[in-house]
């Protein structure tokens, strides 16, 4: 088991437990900790890696990634596709400020 640690916008934290290896996204959802919006929760890819909706910053724990659309996220400076991240430690996330995709953070 590894321990996810989400920190919302509000500084709320939120900690749960996975099983090693677990769809970060679909842990998410199960905690009803959605990564998206209120204008991308019914209108995004279904956690296929196209959409870029779904990110969140991690902060700790950051696995590296596999994806061609999360490793283009992480070489730019964009949130991580939590549709496309496997937990394999524990891990600290960050929500996104976001409307649709959200900024860069500078490199
Ligand atoms: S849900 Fe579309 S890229 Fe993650």
């Amino acid at each position: 088991m590894h321990t996810v640690k989400y920190i919302r916008l509000d500084h709320t934290v939120h900690t749960f437990q996975i099983e090693k290896g677990t769809n970060l996204r679909q842990a998410l959802l199960r905690q009803g900790l959605s990564p998206y919006t209120k204008y991308t929760k019914k209108v995004n890819c279904g956690g296929n890696g196209i959409c870029a909706t779904c990110g969140v910053w991690i902060e700790e724990g950051a696995p590296l990634p596999q994806h061609w659309h999360d490793k283009a996220a992480e070489r730019f400076g964009y949130a991580r596709l939590s549709c496309q991240v496997k937990v394999e430690k524990d891990i600290t996330i960050r929500q996104v400020e976001k409307w649709i995709w959200g900024g860069r953070r500078q490199l």
